[in-house]
């Protein structure tokens, strides 16, 4: 059967991705940011995932205002970088681990998720910036990706909760597929910031370093606060931590926190990472 092989949060900043086109990930401005990856690129690499499974949500380059999925999932055989109005980027497509993919769906809609399903999608910054912050900048990425989408955009967002129960099916699914694949699990979003509205600005980074210290030892605090509570704490935008609970709740109760990273401010944002991994 498959096998869950680690669980990684991290943020989706997009000046992230800006920064590497631009050749600035040595600057003095970038490199303490881009660094704290370091210990955990070199676990992934030594660790090979065939598979990973990418929980973000579409800032209106897929999706649009007119349609807003509260859940999607692609099952496509290669995903595009989305051009998100900066003209196409240096980044090779993403196959998609399409079959797998389709057992997510049937074991999603069997556990009452029922999700969109995406033959096509074109992935945005989302999914690119994580996976270049694991994989760097290879001619063509590791591992085959499956992407999760979550609307953090246009309220009503769903609960932590229902991130969290996302996360138990997923790992009965990634367990119940008959292969010996190795899956990561990646939440992303985050950490605080607000890109709108009076509060625009906003980060939190004492709540950032708190949720960094405590996602992987303490998740209940977390698990149980309300919508209102992650936007008061971690701006309107910041709340696409929900995502990370979707990982989280794919890992065993007690966790070992291998690696763990807090930057601010990334562009407007609180920026970090945490890789955990089960202890058995
Ligand atoms: C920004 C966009 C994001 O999607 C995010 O998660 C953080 C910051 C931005 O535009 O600055
Ligand atoms: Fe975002």
């Amino acid at each position: 059967m498959a096998k869950l092989l680690a669980g990684l949060g991290t943020s989706h900043v997009p000046s992230i991705a800006a920064a590497l086109d631009k050749g600035l990930r040595d600057s003095a401005e970038w490199k303490p940011f881009f660094d704290g990856y370091i210990p955990a690129q070199k676990w992934v690499a030594d660790h090979k995932p065939d598979i990973a499974v990418v929980v973000y949500n579409d800032h209106g380059n897929s999706f649009f205002l007119d349609r807003v999925p509260t859940l999607a999932l692609g099952v496509a055989e290669n995903y595009r970088p989305a051009d998100e109005g900066w003209g196409p980027r240096a980044v090779p497509d993403f196959q998609g681990a399409d079959d797998f993919a389709w057992h997510l769906a049937d074991r999603m809609v069997e556990g009452h998720f029922d999700p969109l399903i995406c033959r096509e999608l074109d992935v945005d910054h989302g999914l690119q910036v994580p996976m270049e912050l694991v994989f760097g900048r290879p001619e063509a990425w590791p591992v085959k990706v499956v992407p999760i989408l979550i609307n953090t955009i246009q309220y009503p967002i769903p609960t932590p909760q229902r991130m969290w129960d996302l996360g138990r099916l997923l790992r009965r699914a990634i367990e119940s597929y008959p292969t010996d694949e190795k899956v990561l699990v990646m939440g992303t979003g985050g950490l605080s910031h607000q890109l709108q509205g009076a509060r625009a600005g906003f980060i939190n980074p004492t709540a950032d370093r708190e949720w960094i210290a405590r996602i992987g030892s303490d998740p209940e605090r977390y698990r149980t606060m309300s919508r209102e509570d992650y936007v008061e704490e971690f701006g309107s935008e910041g709340a696409e931590l929900i995502m990370w609970l979707v990982m989280r709740g794919c890992m065993d109760e007690t966790v070992n926190t291998l690696f763990d990273h807090y930057f601010a401010p990334a562009s407007m944002t609180g920026a970090g990472m945490v890789l955990l991994e089960n202890m058995r």
